[in-house]
């Protein structure tokens, strides 16, 4: 890395708006994001937390106005492919595997797709991933519609990984599962994160949000009223109001 790049953030998102007709999903927002770092995003239902990460990873479109930068290059207007292919991947509020395909399968998919790796390459990042994700070796060859709940969050994580992400963004992770779950998607946050990937995370498990992020940004209604330390946007105000109510004094 040279001496300037480490004074780039390596996600900028710049007045970013999206646009449904009348309704500002996403309304003016802007935030850094530096390497190594683990953003959590929190709001209400419908504030614009997954309009963000769509319009960032250009999955399914891209932002109205406003500009994302990767590294201090604009990506927004890439295509999904060449976003993926610099390095922003993302994984999905609902499921989002090849059902029919085994577990193996779907990871080496990403790591060809998304990695653009050789046929060889592609295999041993699949394996690799599946290995760091700890799903067990007789699970690989199982359909991902056989898969548990929790077993499916591995395989989303693994093709995640597999696909070499510079900056991975993740929608609700801990959507449906126990708290004993919850605490494995934890380790295996810290897993991707000691790869030193870049990690934006949405979650309504606010325990878990709290324990992985180094910054917390609250969204509602499509803007940004709070970021900064996750205790103090917490006790904040405008979130306590808009978003948390009584858990607010639990955190
Ligand atoms: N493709 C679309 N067309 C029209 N409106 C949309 C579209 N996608 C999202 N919206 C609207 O944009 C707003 C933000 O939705 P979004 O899914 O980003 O919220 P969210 O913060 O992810 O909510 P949740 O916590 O429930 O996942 C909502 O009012 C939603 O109905
Ligand atoms: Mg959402």
């Amino acid at each position: 890395m040279t001496q300037a790049s480490h004074d780039i953030p390596l996600l900028e998102v710049r007045n970013v708006t999206r646009r449904f007709g009348a309704l500002l999903a996403v309304n003016d927002v802007s935030f850094t994001v530096r390497q190594g770092e683990v953003l959590g995003i929190a709001g209400p239902n419908g504030s614009g937390k997954s309009t963000l990460f769509n319009v960032i990873t250009g999955i399914p479109f891209p932002p109205s106005a406003g500009e994302v930068l990767l590294a201090g290059q604009p990506i927004h207007q890439m295509r999904p492919h060449q976003i993926s292919r610099a390095g922003v991947l993302r994984t999905f509020q609902k499921d989002a595997e090849f059902a029919t395909l085994s577990a193996f399968e779907n990871v080496y998919a990403s790591a060809v797709y998304c990695g653009q790796m050789s046929r060889d390459a592609a295999q041993a990042a699949a394996r690799q991933a599946l290995a760091d994700v700890a799903l067990p070796q007789e699970r690989h060859g199982q359909a991902a519609s056989n898969l548990s709940v929790f077993e499916r969050k591995q395989l989303m994580i693994a093709s995640a990984i597999a696909g070499r992400p510079k900056v991975l963004l993740l929608d609700e992770p801990a959507a449906g599962l126990t708290k004993p779950e919850i605490s494995g998607l934890s380790n295996l946050i810290h897993t991707v994160h000691g790869r030193g990937v870049t990690i934006l995370l949405i979650e309504h498990v606010l325990p878990l949000l709290l324990k992985v992020s180094h910054h917390l940004m609250v969204l509602n209604q499509g803007a940004v009223i709070a970021a900064g330390a996750p205790q103090d946007v917490v006790r904040s105000p405008q979130v306590v109001e808009a978003y948390l109510g009584k858990r607010g004094a639990e955190l």
